[in-house]
């Protein structure tokens, strides 16, 4: 569903001209198939928003927010891996090995740097949400939950379960960040590829979070 024209109306006309800004700026910048990851990305999460947030209709700055940080969340995929690897050593503080030379982990550790740089972008919930899209995190606000549950089951992923997780996505939020999540899991060590030292602490308290709709 095109949420565009529900975009238009909610938000105020300076958020929304921004909006546009950055989705014609990025168009340029990246790829195709990364734009159109980007732009499904941002129509799945905001779908997800008017479905569990209850205040959207009012609190335009949550709209916003979820609508830059879905748009954005792979922006630092824009650069190679070794421009990646400068501008996280050079400017990003506390970050462990780990997650200095993990390329898949990378874009979303850079992305606040060259969003704020790009685009002038200077929001914590934002930077938190983008960089949290790739590992989670223990205590994800509902703004990092709806980034990270939609770019894992936007309208162009294809993957076995794809479609009970998007079913299970409107109907219970929670049980679908764990669900999500652990299938990440899996498909990481399908690849033979290191998972994150702080996964099993994540999944953990992912687990002790959701709730059990019957
Ligand atoms: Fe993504």
């Amino acid at each position: 569903m095109d949420y565009t024209s529900k975009i238009k109306k909610l938000l105020n006309s300076r958020q929304f001209k921004e909006l546009e800004d950055i989705r014609t700026a990025i168009a340029q910048k990246m790829e195709e198939s990364l734009y159109r990851h980007s732009i499904q990305t941002m129509d799945f999460a905001v779908m997800l928003a008017f479905k569990h947030y209850p205040d959207i209709y009012s609190d335009k700055d949550f709209l916003y927010k979820v609508c830059i940080s879905a748009l954005l969340h792979d922006y630092g995929k824009i650069l190679e891996k070794q421009d990646l690897l400068d501008i996280v050593s050079r400017n990003i503080k506390g970050l462990s090995y780990f997650e200095k030379t993990c390329y898949a982990c990378l874009h979303g550790y850079a992305a606040p740097f060259l969003i704020k740089r790009d685009f002038g972008i200077n929001d914590k919930d934002i930077y938190n949400a983008i960089s949290r899209h790739t590992t989670g995190s223990c205590n994800m606000s509902i703004l990092d939950r709806i980034v990270y549950i939609s770019d894992k089951l936007e309208a162009g992923r294809n993957y076995n379960n794809i479609e009970h997780l998007r079913k299970l996505s409107l109907i219970n939020p929670d049980l679908c960040l764990l669900e999500v999540y652990k299938s990440n899991i899996i498909y990481v060590i399908s690849k033979n590829c290191a998972l994150h030292p702080d996964t099993s602490r994540i999944w953990n308290y992912i687990c002790g979070g959701y709730k059990n709709v019957t």
